[in-house]
């Protein structure tokens, strides 16, 4: 009889496969099924090919009794019903303090709620987030895992074994916490994907509509931003893509259909973040930058009827480059401080206790966000957890000091030759309220009182006393009640 395996893994897609195959490398035996039973045979047959330690199983029951206990099961499916359907198709079978794992992109409510759901029946749950695609499930994913505590030790190995790590030597995985907190934090992990995605392809639109450059001359310029503070994954491919040429010679790029398409993530960051009252601006912007862009045929229409302007940007290439480069990296210091301000902000409505270094850790290696930049948020967690707003932050607070002046008047070029930038502009607004000890909601106030009675608090009373005015000496004195969302 064969030797039982440690683990299990459900779902043979791109990423399941490719988790199966980092675990056999690093000597874990695992056992493997998918609901189409045929691909457990093509998997054995192609990249599984010669690994003794992978084991086939076509039924589940035969998975759960191919395991040691307490049994550890993965799985890499489709989120939302299917993931239920799997839990129960497994329940009659497992034992109490087994533990299934869920690596899907799941929203994390449904984490939360399958956590306390399987808690009161005896099994133990994960909902992790596993970043990094492809390459990263087979060589060294980020990993993010919460849920039940008490399972983590039960994975704790294998899972920072097999995951991406640091130049230390730390793993990109650690707790993150109890419920949905494993897939929240992979949830803004994708937010922040979205806004660093949109931003690139708002100074890619710059360098190529408004400077007229070719591909080349953008693959040098992302060539050297990746060489200092924007080094990161996403530059780097965003170079690769610039230097993508068809057998004609024309890059790839230009035949790519400019309509975005999206799975869920960001969206779901933007709801939670309007839920929340937390202004994540930059990452919502972009989920509606691409909610525009696959308005194709409107806008096709839309662009012989509109005016507009010449999308031309004059002036010093080497000095709009350049400041260009400067725009992108405050943006991108706004997009994290946001991340983290919903991250804080969850962390007290749900209950959590968020390690903000650990994220920033997890996040350094391994994931599709990766970056150097992602070093100094750590830095920053580490010499004040408490810190309130990353912004706020020594480093940062001086970076965006002297981005500030290129990152205007790219916003400045941009507007003026009518080229969108809604990420990097919505970045500069945020940073400009932010730092705004008086903004003009004292005349949202004062009209919300006006037409609604609804009160208004006054410079000259302590705050959390409420007045009402008869603007207009017709209305009435009585004003409506105060209550805030
Ligand atoms: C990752 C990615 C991964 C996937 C997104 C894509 O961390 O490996 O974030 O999860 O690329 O789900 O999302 P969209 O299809 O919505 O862009």
């Amino acid at each position: 009889m064969n030797p039982k395996c440690d683990i299990a893994l459900i779902g043979l897609a791109v990423m399941g496969q490719n988790l199966v195959l980092n675990m056999s490398d690093h000597g874990y035996r695992v056992a493997v099924y998918n609901r189409t039973v045929s691909k457990v045979d093509q998997f054995l047959n192609s990249s599984a090919k010669g690994k003794n330690n992978i084991c086939g199983t076509y039924s589940i029951e035969e998975l759960v009794n191919s395991l040691t206990s307490p049994r550890k099961i993965v799985l890499m499916v489709k989120a939302g019903e299917v993931v239920d359907n799997f839990i129960n198709l497994l329940l009659p079978h497992l034992d109490e303090g087994d533990l299934i794992i869920d690596g899907g992109n799941s929203l994390f409510s449904d984490t939360t709620r399958r956590v306390e759901e399987l808690a009161s029946q005896g099994i133990l749950f994960i909902g992790t987030g596993v970043s990094g695609g492809e390459e990263g499930a087979r060589n060294g994913p980020s990993i993010m895992p919460g849920g039940n505590s008490e399972a983590w030790p039960l994975v704790k190995e294998i899972f920072q074994a097999i995951s991406a790590k640091v130049d230390d030597g730390t793993p990109c995985c650690d707790w993150v916490g109890d419920g949905g907190s494993g897939h929240y934090v992979k949830m803004v992990h994708n937010g922040i994907e979205y806004g660093d995605l949109q931003m690139i392809s708002e100074a890619y639109d710059l360098l190529y509509s408004g400077l007229k450059l070719n591909h080349d001359e953008m693959y040098t310029i992302f060539d050297e931003w990746n060489r200092g503070e924007l080094d990161s994954y996403l530059i780097e491919i965003t170079r690769d893509i610039m230097g993508y040429k068809e057998e004609d010679g024309k890059p790839l790029l230009t035949k790519i259909l400019d309509r975005a398409g999206q799975k869920g993530s960001g969206k779901w960051t933007g709801i939670n973040s309007l839920e929340l009252g937390v202004p994540v601006t930059l990452i919502s912007e972009a989920v509606y930058a691409r909610s525009l862009s696959s308005l194709k045929e409107e806008r096709l229409e839309a662009s012989k009827i509109l005016a507009g302007v010449e999308r031309v940007v004059d002036g010093n290439r080497e000095e709009i480059i350049e400041d260009l480069r400067q725009a992108l990296y405050a943006s991108k210091i706004v997009s994290y401080a946001q991340g983290y301000m919903l991250l804080r902000e969850a962390a007290q409505e749900y209950n959590w206790h968020l390690n903000y270094g650990s994220i920033a850790q997890m996040w350094r290696e391994g994931c599709i966000i990766r970056s150097v930049f992602l070093e100094k948020i750590k830095e920053a967690y580490e010499a004040n957890s408490g810190l309130k707003n990353l912004l706020l932050d020594d480093f940062f607070a001086s970076a965006l000091k002297e981005s500030q002046g290129g990152w205007r008047r790219t916003v400045g070029r941009a507007v003026a030759a009518g080229i969108p930038m809604p990420a990097i502009s919505a970045a500069l607004a945020f940073y400009d309220g932010y730092r705004s000890a008086t903004l003009p909601a004292n005349l949202i106030q004062a009209q919300r009182d006006y037409f609604g009675a609804h009160t208004y608090e006054r410079t000259d009373r302590p705050a959390g006393q409420f007045f009402h005015t008869n603007w207009t000496g017709e209305g009435g004195d009585v004003a409506s009640t105060t209550y805030e969302v």
